[in-house]
């Protein structure tokens, strides 16, 4: 079954192809770095880059990001909204609710968002996104913000890596005919959507119905360490709300947890 990506077909399923300028690669380092590289040399909103496979995917905290060829959806997209740093985290929610819709609606498969940039299928991680940004220090806004999205659609050839092995999953078992080419149009269609609509935060309700951290029993990892807690909520500023040991409430803007089993 032929899955190939390609530019023609990604744009001949897009509600508003002129939103999207895309390119498509069959190997990059990162199609953030390249993207970053663009954005500083004045590239247009709605530019998005693609690719088959990275030589260098990364995700947060300098973590490498495994990213083979013919097995999954690289992608990363400019966008230029009106936002202050802090709210950033805003692209990241409105990224990964149009990725689990994506996904539900070609695929009918219920993922989940683990707080605040992996979505996981069956507990395991399907997706990461990394949103990276540039700050204007005189207006505290982001200059523009490069979102990237990286999807384990297929088994790899030479399966996930022993690192990743117990913790990835990927969507499909069996190659789909044009699948990532429709998935990557069904994401920036409703990307567009939300980017839109961003300051009014209508997707933040659908994004607190696909958490998986509901009144959960988390470990906050910072700095190497694990500290327990507990999941009150997400916020309306997409802030998790935890409670200490001690019974102190937290809101955490950002950070890596894990939830105990
Ligand atoms: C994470 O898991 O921490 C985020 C992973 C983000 C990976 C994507 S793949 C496309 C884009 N290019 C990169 O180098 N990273 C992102």
């Amino acid at each position: 079954m032929s899955d190939v990506l390609c530019k023609d077909e990604i744009i001949n399923h897009l509600s508003s192809p002129e939103k999207f300028k895309i390119s498509v690669f069959s190997d990059i380092d990162s199609t953030n770095s390249h993207l970053k590289t663009l954005a500083k040399h004045g590239a247009e909103i709605g530019t998005v880059i693609i690719a088959d496979s990275q030589s260098n995917g990364h995700g947060r905290y300098e973590r490498k990001f495994h990213s083979p060829k013919n097995s999954g959806i690289y992608m990363s997209v400019l966008l230029k909204p009106e936002l202050t740093a802090d709210k950033s985290v805003l692209i990241t929610a409105a990224a990964a609710v149009a990725i689990c819709d994506a996904i539900f609606s070609l695929t009918s498969k219920k993922t989940q968002i683990k707080w605040v940039n992996d979505i996981l299928l069956n507990g395991k991680k399907l997706c990461g996104i990394l949103t990276e940004g540039s700050l204007n220090t005189q207006s505290h806004k982001l200059d523009w913000a490069v979102l990237g999205i990286g999807i384990n659609v297929y088994i790899p050839k030479e399966d996930f890596n022993q690192e990743i092995k117990d913790i990835a999953i990927s969507l499909l078992n069996n190659r789909k005919e044009n699948f990532r080419n429709l998935l990557c149009a069904e994401i920036l269609n409703n990307l567009s959507t939300h980017i839109e609509n961003l300051k009014d935060k209508t997707f933040l309700e659908k994004y607190k119905e696909y958490s998986c951290l509901k009144n959960k029993k988390i470990n906050i990892i910072k700095d190497g360490l694990s500290e327990p807690a507990t999941v009150l909520e997400i916020d309306d500023d997409c802030r998790l709300v935890v409670k200490r040991p001690n019974g102190e409430k937290e809101i955490l803007v950002s950070g890596e947890i894990s939830i105990k089993v």
